[in-house]
């Protein structure tokens, strides 16, 4: 069983199982706007929408090799214009964001973030928020659903669930493998993503083409702020002009930003990349993301025991945060026998044990505002109250503005993050299945919590038929001469500072930025000290020293926090 999506706050994405990485930020009733009536151009012609937005639809290749292929792709682009026009002296630009996944709305990310992220970053200078969804992804066309309805797609996800986790038994790792078998054939062969001759889009999808494109808008907006300067400035412009992105990435979009940087270095302006990837691992098997899981497992239990009281999971008996976490495995191996149930608000599901698992992983991601809740969970499991609502369940649960194509995003997701990180990865496409358990059982006796959440991200890139391989990935080399601004959480259920260091090692010039906390995505929300690292970076290029550290204000159970 995978992680669950966890849709109430699901903007930025997680680069691990079926899953969201779940964010404060809400998108909650947001207008909404008829992509379909906005024509599909050669050039960026923004129009008004969602209220205080402008978007354009993009027409850029499918296959960025073949000039003679006669496929577009659709670009869905969306921007936040600054405070100022940009003629204005302190017109920053524009800078390009993309939430991770892969498979993450860059629209919906926008819609729910950008204003937020514009004000954290507005000083002497005030920037244009851009995102777009990547090829494949919601309001970018075609896209790269497998099922026809989501809610098919839905039954397929929760039936593999009711067989069990990978690491359950032989007979729920066989059932996964069918079923993802199948669904890897229907990726190969049914309507979503298929052009009239039979190109599937599938072979133009690895993050490379993201790259590609993400290259592209950055010579279209350019295009568009020199029609803009020229008036400003009477055409005084130089004729060599090399347009540079400015860009923030979080989680996968880190990957997007590294392989960005590696593929066009003389196009890099300024890139903030938080949370992040090692690249070099991420185009193998990925296994490094989990180097932290084990280590984060016990700050849970620390963090609860320094908050006492304010931990429902807290006992005045308790002597040391291991008292916590006997209590927790007590449960988690009485649940592996005994499974329970919620009911409530017109639901009810199992709780197993690997969907215990998935909830401690998904709690990982934001200790401030999941701790509490998971807490209360146990308490209630313990003492065999009734349960509160499962917060990483996802299917109950879904918000009240998805619209159908907005459902189908969050359901289906993983059917386009996974043809992504599978192309991005090596070619896997002949494995048989003990192939897959010998890796399973390597990774289970090194990460014992995270092993199995890990391999089964993975497992569609050994089941995904070889017709769908890519014709273009990039993997490697990771490095350029580009001073880049990476950030990253001490520590990260996903992504570990180690990778953070490591690239920043690759890319001659960077530093990293830590900030001294716990948890996936350290800039939203962020403290003072980080943003003002980024605003200063991102205005001048000044990067802090290397290693610089962020004390943050309070940790999960700390009062205020
Ligand atoms: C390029 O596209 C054309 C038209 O679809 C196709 O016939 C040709 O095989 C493609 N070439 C390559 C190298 O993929
Ligand atoms: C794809 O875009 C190119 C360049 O704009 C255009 O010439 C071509 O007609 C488009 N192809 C299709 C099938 O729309
Ligand atoms: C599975 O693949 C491995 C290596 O790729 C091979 O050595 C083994 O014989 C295969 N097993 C079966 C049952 O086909
Ligand atoms: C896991 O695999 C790696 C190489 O792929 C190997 O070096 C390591 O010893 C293995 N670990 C275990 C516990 O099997
Ligand atoms: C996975 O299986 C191993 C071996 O049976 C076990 O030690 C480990 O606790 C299991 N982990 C999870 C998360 O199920």
């Amino acid at each position: 069983m995978t992680v669950a999506p966890l849709t109430f706050l699901w903007q930025i994405w997680l680069t691990l199982a079926h899953a969201y990485v779940p964010h404060p930020v809400r998108l909650t009733g947001h207008p909404r706007f008829d992509w379909h009536n906005l024509a599909t151009a050669d050039n960026l012609n923004f129009s008004p929408c969602y209220d205080e937005f402008e978007c354009a639809r993009l027409s850029l290749p499918l296959d960025w090799h073949n000039a003679s292929s006669p496929h577009n792709i659709s670009l869905a682009v969306i921007m936040l214009r600054a405070v100022v026009p940009q003629s204005h002296p302190s017109h920053g630009g524009s800078v390009i964001v993309n939430p991770g996944g892969p498979g993450g709305s860059g629209v919906l990310y926008a819609l729910s973030a950008a204003r937020k992220l514009q004000t954290l970053l507005d000083g002497p200078q005030h920037y244009d928020i851009i995102s777009f969804d990547p090829r494949g992804v919601l309001y970018s066309q075609p896209n790269a659903y497998c099922f026809d309805e989501a809610i098919e797609s839905e039954i397929w996800y929760l039936e593999k669930r009711a067989a069990g986790g990978l690491n359950a038994s032989e007979a729920a790792l066989r059932y996964s493998w069918a079923a993802e078998i199948g669904r890897g054939r229907l990726c190969a062969t049914n309507k979503g993503g298929i052009f009239s001759d039979g190109i599937n889009i599938r072979n133009h999808l690895s993050t490379a083409y993201t790259a590609r494109d993400t290259l592209e808008l950055v010579f279209q907006l350019d295009d568009v702020e020199l029609s803009g300067a020229k008036h400003a400035t009477q055409g005084v412009l130089s004729e060599t002009r090399v347009p540079k992105i400015q860009y923030m990435g979080t989680s996968y979009g880190t990957f997007l930003g590294e392989t960005f940087a590696a593929l066009y270095p003389e196009h890099v302006g300024r890139m903030v990349l938080d949370s992040n990837i090692d690249a070099d691992n991420f185009v193998s098997r990925h296994e490094a993301s989990v180097d932290d899981h084990e280590a984060i497992c016990s700050y849970f239990f620390e963090r609860c025991y320094a908050g006492g009281e304010k931990c429902a999971f807290w006992r005045t008996s308790d002597r040391g945060a291991g008292d916590i976490q006997a209590r927790y495995e007590v449960l988690l191996s009485t649940v592996r026998h005994e499974p329970v149930s919620y009911t409530g608000a017109g639901h009810t599901s199992v709780i197993t044990f690997e969907d215990l698992v998935d909830g401690w992983f998904m709690t990982l991601y934001q200790p401030a505002q999941f701790f509490p809740l998971f807490a209360q969970f146990l308490d209630a499991l313990y003492e065999a109250r009734d349960l509160p609502y499962p917060f990483w369940h996802h299917a109950l649960n879904l918000p009240g503005y998805a619209d159908e194509a907005i459902l189908a995003h969050i359901l289906q997701n993983s059917e386009i993050s996974a043809a992504v990180h599978c192309s991005d990865g090596p070619d896997l496409t002949s494995s048989n299945v003990s192939s897959f358990q010998d890796w399973l059982s390597n990774l289970t006796t090194r990460f014992p919590n995270a092993g199995a959440l890990q391999a089964e991200w993975k497992l569609s890139c050994f089941t995904l038929p070889a017709s769908l391989r890519p014709q273009w990935r990039y993997d490697g080399p990771f490095s350029a001469t580009v001073p880049i601004l990476f950030v990253n959480n001490r520590l990260d259920p996903v992504t570990p500072l180690k990778s953070a260091k490591k690239m920043a090692t690759q890319y001659d010039g960077s530093s990293v930025l830590v900030q001294d906390s716990v948890g996936h995505g350290a800039l939203l929300p962020g403290g003072e000290c980080m943003w003002n690292h980024v605003k200063r970076y991102m205005q001048t290029g000044r990067l802090p020293k290397d290693g610089t550290v962020c004390e943050v204000p309070c940790e999960p159970f700390d009062e205020g926090c």
